[in-house]
């Protein structure tokens, strides 16, 4: 059964570990991460932006994937179901179809405005049980066609929507959707540690999270981050590992040509990597 993101956040903050969030694009994106959760007794988020929904099939297409999933291999770990970078409309379409979590980018809208969306999102997940991620200060780099600038977030901003019930908070610190630049300034970790400070408890989400050297990804923890996302990276080794196996010609040996065997590199070159993410958040064990 999917369960909402907050407990299993609050447990990671408290144990100063975080839980990855590794998007999805696809039934075998999706098995892959459900598996190497289970195998590494490791709680995880699915991530889930409005276009891979789209892409999908929907919103319903997406949750009736994935509890069937749940099922079908006796995934007995946590599982948050998460729409990510939602709109004001898909997240509450995302609630109905039957997500456990959801993001409200209103990071986009004056703060006012993203102030008073967050707090109607949340009144209405509350009431159903389902965890709210809201954000401060875009992240940058490019996703979905949304092209944010890279803000680094304003502390106070951050305090003020951490105060209206939120359950995590995801702040721009010089983080980036994508590959990053050769000359990527790094987290901005002084700015993390007044968020850090201002908003108490909080569980803070580190987005962007492919591409970040570990020792970044070790001292944002120490600040605070209990939830990191991840999908370029899961993306790069999918093409890397498809690609080898179509320049080798396997595809046209025997029955390679068979989706089943065709994508099977892909799917063992994203369960590596999020085995890889989950040691390095050290969620392995925390389920
Ligand atoms: P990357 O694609 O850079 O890993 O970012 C993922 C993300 O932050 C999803 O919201």
């Amino acid at each position: 059964m999917l369960v909402s993101a907050k407990e299993m956040l609050n447990k990671a903050r408290q144990g100063k570990y975080a839980v990855g969030q590794f998007n999805i694009n696809n039934l075998e994106w999706t098995k892959a991460i459900l598996l190497t959760a289970q195998e590494n007794n490791s709680p995880v988020i699915l991530g889930v932006s409005e276009g891979a929904a789209k892409y999908m099939g929907g919103f319903d297409t997406v949750v009736g994937m994935v509890n069937g999933l749940l099922k079908g291999l006796n995934i007995t770990v946590p599982v948050a179901l998460h729409i990510d970078h939602g709109s004001y409309d898909g997240a509450i379409k995302a609630m109905e179809a039957g997500f456990s979590s959801i993001m409200f980018d209103g990071s986009h809208y004056p703060f006012e405005e993203n102030i008073a969306k967050t707090k109607e999102i949340v009144e209405l997940a509350h009431s159903k049980g389902i965890s709210v991620e809201a954000e401060v200060g875009s992240i940058g780099g490019e996703e979905d066609g949304v092209v944010g600038a890279g803000e680094v977030a304003d502390p106070q901003e951050c305090k003020a929507i951490s105060e209206l019930g939120i359950d995590f908070l995801a702040a721009g610190i010089g983080n980036i959707h994508g590959k990053y630049p050769e000359n990527w300034a790094g987290l901005n970790f002084e700015v993390l540690g007044k968020i850090n400070e201002a908003t108490g408890d909080m569980p803070l989400v580190l987005h962007g999270g492919s591409g970040i050297p570990e020792e970044m990804i070790k001292e944002a923890i120490s600040l605070g981050v209990a939830k990191i996302n991840v999908n370029t990276e899961c993306q790069v080794v999918f093409a890397e590992a498809t690609r080898k196996y179509i320049e080798e010609g396997k595809d046209l040996q025997g029955k390679g040509f068979d989706p089943r065997k065709l994508l099977a590199p892909g799917v063992d070159a994203i369960k590596e990597c999020v085995k890889e993410k989950m040691e390095l958040f050290g969620s392995i064990n925390q389920a």
